[in-house]
């Protein structure tokens, strides 16, 4: 594969040419590294599930430049649905909502729904919209990490990854580290009121507040097939455990105002929650490089940030 530092028009648009013929492209967001293929064509979207290792029935993302095209990917879509995407795209949200006839079945594990992000990432903007310019109508990406491990945060570790399983044609883009480092939070919208699936950096707090829904409790969701609720999910091979009883030479990661165990090998010492989401997974992926057992995770207490970056954590300890 041909790994493009900070591509530029050029580069954006073989990446964009690559989508079309049907290659794959890993691509930086401001959430997480995607990998990407056009969102209909079912012979590219099959390399991603190949690549990465993943069951088929689960759904994938299909990521646009504007809202202008949602209309394209679903129906019905429901006010506070256009409120939530008028309010927080481009950025690291992803609506999940009744599909449309474009959306097929390898696009959304079979299920009537699809799940549709605007990233807010220039380099994601620029491919995407050069992307539509060729006639493409969306890129289904996920995250660009084999199944059930943790997602890549910069293109060293996309490479890591699923280099191995990219052709000499597919291509990554280097856009340097995603600023908010764990993945877009999943708002259901096919119900009455809001129903978060998985968390994240946009908070429950942000979206009440802009659909002036209390947050629906609904257990509905879990007949829903997302890997993000599977238990175990972002784990590194390295054990972790919360809690900071680490032995020697284990690793640790907590905010920096908690002290280090005696002999624990600190892998991350963020000073607040933005820092803390923007680290984690590239601290997981230091403890695997250096072979560690054992990582300790001191996890914030609190709503918000801390929920989503406490989620990622406790799912990466589940064994
Ligand atoms: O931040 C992100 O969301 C990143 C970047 C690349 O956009 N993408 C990402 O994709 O995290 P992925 O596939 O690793 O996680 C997306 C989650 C999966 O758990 C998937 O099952 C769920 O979203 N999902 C996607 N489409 C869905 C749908 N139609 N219905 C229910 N869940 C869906
Ligand atoms: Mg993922």
């Amino acid at each position: 594969m041909q790994i493009m530092k900070a591509p530029a028009q050029k580069e954006i648009t073989r990446a964009a040419k690559a989508l079309i013929n049907g290659d794959l492209v890993a691509f930086p967001t401001e959430t997480v590294y995607g990998l990407g293929a056009d969102a209909t064509s079912a012979d590219a979207v099959r390399r991603i599930y190949q690549a990465k290792n993943r069951p088929t029935d689960h759904p994938i993302i299909v990521h646009i430049s504007s809202i202008k095209n949602l209309e394209k990917w679903a129906v019905h879509i429901p006010d506070y649905a256009l409120r939530l995407a008028e309010s927080f795209w481009p950025g690291p949200m992803t609506l999940i909502l009744n599909r449309s006839d474009i959306a097929k079945d390898f696009i959304t594990g079979g299920q009537n729904m699809v799940g549709i992000r605007i990233p807010s990432h220039s380099i994601a903007q620029a491919l995407i919209s050069e992307f539509e310019s060729l006639g493409g109508l969306g890129i289904a990406a996920p995250s660009a990490n084999r199944f059930g491990a943790v997602s890549p945060t910069n293109a060293k570790a996309v490479y890591e990854e699923i280099g191995d399983m990219l052709t000499s044609r597919d291509i990554i883009l280097d856009g340097g580290n995603s600023s908010i480092g764990i993945e877009s939070t999943i708002v259901d919208c096919t119900f009455k009121s809001p129903l978060v699936l998985r968390p994240g950096s946009i908070t429950d707090e942000m979206i009440e507040d802009v659909t002036q829904y209390s947050l629906n409790k609904s257990s509905h969701h879990s007949k829903i097939k997302t890997s993000g609720l599977l238990k175990t999910h972002y784990a590194p091979n390295a054990k972790v455990v919360l809690g900071n009883h680490a032995e020697p030479g284990d690793g640790f990661i907590a905010l920096s105002s908690v002290q280090t165990p005696t002999g624990a090998i600190r892998l991350a010492a963020p000073n607040d929650l933005i820092e803390y989401a923007r680290d984690l997974y590239e601290a997981l992926r230091s403890a695997d490089r250096s072979n560690m057992r054992n990582v300790f995770i001191v996890v914030p207490d609190g709503v918000g940030l801390a929920l989503a970056i406490k989620d990622r954590v406790e799912k990466a300890s589940q064994e």
